[in-house]
């Protein structure tokens, strides 16, 4: 869960924020995906969000596991994020603290401040059921 802010920390509303992920044994549904690790049928992992009012949004996931993204390369677990202001348009990705592929992946490397995409799983507060996790990832469109 999360904020879609502006430069200037006002909320954006109504912002698209499309979100897509590997299940927890690191494969995607999707038909160019060729790691033969196993899909679950319970679970699409792709949505489609709007932020409210105050320019929040919040899902509920399973964590993804980390895949083979070719023959040197083995991807952290991440959460792909698309999000569209009225203005702006931000691609990103957010990773898990402790991931040990994190040190070694290229996309993550290449982000200037990478430790803005790097989030931590806490406890859950009582709205939240109590074996889950809840992640807090602010994203900033620059005009919104
Ligand atoms: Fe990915």
């Amino acid at each position: 869960m999360g904020k879609v802010l502006n430069l200037a920390g006002e909320p954006v509303r109504n912002a698209t924020v499309e979100v897509w992920q590997a299940n927890a044994h690191g494969r995607y549904t999707h038909p160019s995906d060729t790691n033969p690790a196993p899909l679950d049928p319970n679970f699409e992992g792709s949505a489609v969000l709007k932020t409210d009012s105050d320019g929040r949004y919040r899902f509920k996931t399973i964590k993804p596991a980390a895949y083979p993204a070719g023959p040197n390369l083995i991807r952290p677990a991440h959460i792909h994020m698309q999000v569209t202001g009225r203005q702006d348009r931000l691609v990103t990705q957010m990773y898990f603290a402790g991931d040990p592929y994190n040190a070694t992946d290229p996309f993550l490397n290449s982000a200037g401040r990478k430790e803005l995409l790097i989030t931590k799983l806490l406890d859950p507060t009582s709205e939240f059921e109590p074996d889950s996790k809840i992640v807090g990832f602010d994203i900033v469109l620059y005009k919104g």
